[in-house]
């Protein structure tokens, strides 16, 4: 075991916005987690909370929530090492509207009830190529249907992605699904695409991630497809 990843462990237990609930009691169905309570328990308050799936480092979690004092965001995944990197960095900065849970997204729906969450970001998620039902891939509808049991209605989930088949299978997917609808998509959003939009939406999709970064040096193109959920 790495000594670094020792020490991003140790130090997330010190973090108060980190929560790593045990996950065997969640994954036999035997409980939940702060389901239904992250406004009042955790934030303290009323605002529209963001989720980030998969979040990695969670530039999106803390970027966001530079920009967005009145909304929360929260960093999900399983790798706490990863998310360190927003957790310092959001408390170093004094950000009150940011938490990271460490959990399997499969589990999801054992952490928010009905109408809890208004917004989902999935960053580069695994692209899971063998998973054809979309079981482990979380930008597949089957995931859908799962955060649609806690988005409010008219939720948005936002997928921002290098790998042309998640792009396609989401338009495919949701496009033909009345229980969603495509509100945005472009194949290739630095390419003229992001320019032309509102500085708002310029400053929400120059958000770069960590393996963002990595495809766009391979000369990979990023992806965009917003859904609203009905
Ligand atoms: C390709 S990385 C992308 C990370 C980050 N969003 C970015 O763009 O840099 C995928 C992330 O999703 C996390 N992940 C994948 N499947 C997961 C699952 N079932 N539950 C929780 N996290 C998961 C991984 O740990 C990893 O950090």
């Amino acid at each position: 075991m790495g000594k670094d990843k020792l020490r991003k462990w140790a130090e997330n237990k010190t973090f108060p916005h980190v929560f790593e609930p045990e996950l065997m009691p969640i994954i036999r169905g035997e409980a939940t987690f702060k389901k239904g309570e992250w406004h009042q328990s955790v934030f303290g308050n009323n605002n529209p909370l963001v989720l980030e799936l998969g979040c990695g480092k969670g530039e999106y979690t803390v970027g966001l929530a530079r920009r967005y004092p009145s909304k929360n965001f929260l960093g999900v995944d399983v790798k706490g090492h990863r998310f360190h990197k927003g957790a310092k960095e959001s408390l170093a900065e004094g950000l009150n509207n940011v938490a990271f849970l460490r959990t399997r997204i499969e589990f999801i729906q054992a952490f928010f009830g009905p109408d809890e969450v208004d917004e989902i970001w999935l960053t580069f998620s695994d692209p899971q190529p063998q998973d054809k039902a979309g079981i482990r891939r979380l930008t597949s509808k089957f995931s859908a249907l799962k955060y649609k049991s806690f988005l409010k209605p008219g939720g948005l989930i936002h997928i921002k992605h290098d790998n042309p088949g998640v792009y396609e299978m989401a338009l495919e997917e949701f496009g033909n699904d009345e229980r969603f609808s495509i509100e945005e998509h472009h194949p290739d959003i630095y390419n003229g695409y992001v320019d032309q939009l509102s500085e708002e939406w310029q400053y929400i999709l120059n958000i770069r991630t960590y393996y963002e970064q990595m495809w766009l040096e391979e000369g990979r193109k990023t992806k965009y497809v917003r859904i609203r959920v009905h």
